[in-house]
C-alpha cells in the first residue's frame, strides 16, 4: 500500500477544505497548500498567511508550496514557513498557467535550465543555516512522518538571503548534501515546455541536489490538464532519480491507484488531485481494500460498487462514486457553513462552492437540472435549495 497525498489545487484545497476533509475522510499522508507566491515586498497576502498559520494547519502533514523565480524570494518564504514549524516545503515547477509561465515561474522555470540550476544551488546552499524551531508548541516530534526536526535545533529562525557563490563560481551542484537537521525541500514538476524529452536534462539538474521527493506530473506545459499523460517518463524518473518519486495525474478510482502502483514499482507515494476531490472517500477505500486479504477483496469492491449506485447512480466499478451519502452531505454542509462564516457576502461563497461542484458533479450523474441550478445560483439561499435537491435524495 502506498501513501496517498492530497494535491494542491488553487481555489479548492485551502485550509478550510483541508481541515474539513481530514475531519470527515482523511486517509492521506500529506496535504499540499495551493502555491504561495512570494515577491520582493517580503509580505504574504492575508490568504497566504492563513494557509501557513499553524493554528489552522497540522504542520506534521501539511506541506506549504512556494512558486518563485528567484532564490531570494523562495528563501524568504521558506524562512517564514520553517519558523511556523513545517518540516517540508514544496517547490512548484509545474503550474502551466499563462499568467505564471511568462514570469519564469511554475513550469515556466523549466524553460530555463541554467536559472533553475542556479536557484536550486542557492536554495540548498542557504538551507543549512535555516534552523527549524524545535521547541515551539505544535512542532512535531523528530520521528513524526514528514519531519526531521532535531532536538538540538535552535529556537527561532535565522532567515538568510540567498547564498551567492563567488563571482565566476559555476553552480555545478556542489551544494551541501542532505542533513537531517535541514527542512526538506521537495519538488512538484512537469516534464518540460514543448517536448517531454526536456525532462532528461531537468532530472539531471534535480539529481545535483538533496531534494527530498519529486512529484512528477507527466505532462509538458503545453498539455495543460487535458492532454493524455505520459507515464513512461515516470519510469525514467524511477530509474534515474536520486530523489524518491511520487506519481500524479488522472487517477480517479481505486482501480487507477492500484494500476499505477503495479505498473510503476518503486513509487514512494501517489498524489491525487481532482479524483480525490470528486470522491473524497477514494483514499480511504484504497487503504481499506489494500489492507484486506486478496480473497475477500471482491466483497468490499462489490459493496462499494452497490453503495455507489444507490447513492449517486454511478455505475462505474470499484467505488468510483460516493458510497456514504450522509457523510458527504454533512461534509458539504460543514464546508458551506464555514465559508459563509469566513467569507464576506454571498458572491465569494458561491464562487467557492461552484468550484467544488465543477468536480463533484462527476460523482452525481443524472442530476443535470439541479447541477444547472447550482451553476446559476445568485444567492446562498438559491444555492442551498439547488444543492439539497441532489444531496437530500434518499438512498433507495
Ligand atoms: C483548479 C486547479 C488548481 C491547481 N492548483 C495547483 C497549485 O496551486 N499547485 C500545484 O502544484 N498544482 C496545482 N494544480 C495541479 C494539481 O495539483 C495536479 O497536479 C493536477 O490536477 C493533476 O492531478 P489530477 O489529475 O490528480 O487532478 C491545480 C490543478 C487544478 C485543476
Amino acid at each position: 500500500m502506498k501513501p496517498i497525498y492530497l494535491a494542491p489545487l488553487e481555489g479548492v484545497t485551502d485550509n478550510i477544505y483541508r481541515n474539513t476533509f481530514l475531519r470527515y475522510y482523511g486517509g492521506v499522508a500529506k496535504m499540499f497548500t495551493p502555491f504561495l507566491s512570494p515577491c520582493s515586498t517580503h509580505k504574504f497576502t492575508t490568504r497566504e498567511t492563513e494557509e501557513i498559520d499553524p493554528a489552522r494547519n497540522d504542520v506534521r502533514i501539511v506541506v506549504p508550496q512556494i512558486i518563485a523565480n528567484s532564490s531570494e524570494h523562495f528563501l524568504w518564504a521558506a524562512g517564514e514557513i520553517i519558523d511556523r514549524g513545517f518540516g517540508e516545503i514544496n517547490f512548484n515547477l509545474g503550474c502551466p498557467s499563462g499568467t505564471v509561465v511568462p514570469k519564469k515561474k511554475g513550469s515556466g522555470l523549466l524553460f530555463f535550465p541554467d536559472l533553475l540550476d542556479r536557484i536550486l544551488y542557492d536554495i540548498f546552499a542557504a538551507l543549512p543555516s535555516m534552523c527549524p524551531p524545535s521547541t515551539k508548541s505544535g512542532v512535531p516530534d523528530a520521528d513524526t512522518p514528514g519531519t526531521d526536526i532535531p532536538d538540538s535545533a535552535t529556537p527561532g529562525t535565522n532567515i538568510p538571503g540567498a547564498y551567492v557563490p563567488a563571482a565566476g563560481t559555476p553552480a555545478t551542484g556542489s551544494a551541501p548534501g542532505p542533513d537531517s537537521s535541514m527542512p526538506k525541500i521537495s519538488v512538484k514538476t512537469r516534464l518540460g515546455k514543448e517536448d517531454p524529452d526536456e525532462f532528461y536534462e531537468i532530472l539531471e539538474i534535480f539529481n545535483k541536489y538533496p531534494i527530498s521527493e519529486i512529484t512528477v506530473h507527466p505532462r509538458i506545459q503545453k498539455d495543460f490538464y487535458k492532454e493524455p499523460i505520459r507515464p513512461e517518463y515516470v519510469d525514467f524518473a524511477l530509474e534515474h532519480s536520486k530523489a524518491p518519486i511520487v506519481f500524479n495525474g488522472e487517477i480517479k478510482s481505486v482501480d487507477d491507484i492500484r494500476r499505477v502502483e503495479a505498473e510503476h514499482p518503486g513509487l514512494t507515494a501517489i498524489m491525487l488531485g481532482r479524483g480525490l476531490i470528486t470522491n473524497p472517500e477514494l483514499a480511504l477505500h484504497y487503504r481499506k481494500i489494500s489492507a484486506t486479504p486478496e480473497s475477500t477483496r471482491s466483497d468490499i469492491l462489490n459493496d462499494a460498487e452497490s453503495l455507489s449506485r444507490m447513492s449517486s447512480g454511478d455505475t462505474a466499478p470499484d467505488g468510483h462514486g460516493i458510497s456514504d451519502a450522509d457523510r458527504f452531505r454533512a461534509f458539504h454542509d460543514d464546508l458551506l457553513a464555514q465559508y459563509v462564516e469566513r467569507l464576506s457576502g454571498d458572491k465569494p461563497v458561491l464562487h467557492r462552492m461552484k468550484e467544488f461542484w465543477a468536480l463533484w458533479q462527476e460523482a452525481f450523474p443524472g442530476n443535470a437540472t439541479a447541477l444547472k441550478q447550482i451553476r446559476k445560483a445568485k444567492s446562498v439561499a438559491e444555492y442551498r435549495s439547488a444543492s439539497s435537491r441532489i444531496l437530500c435524495k434518499p438512498i433507495s
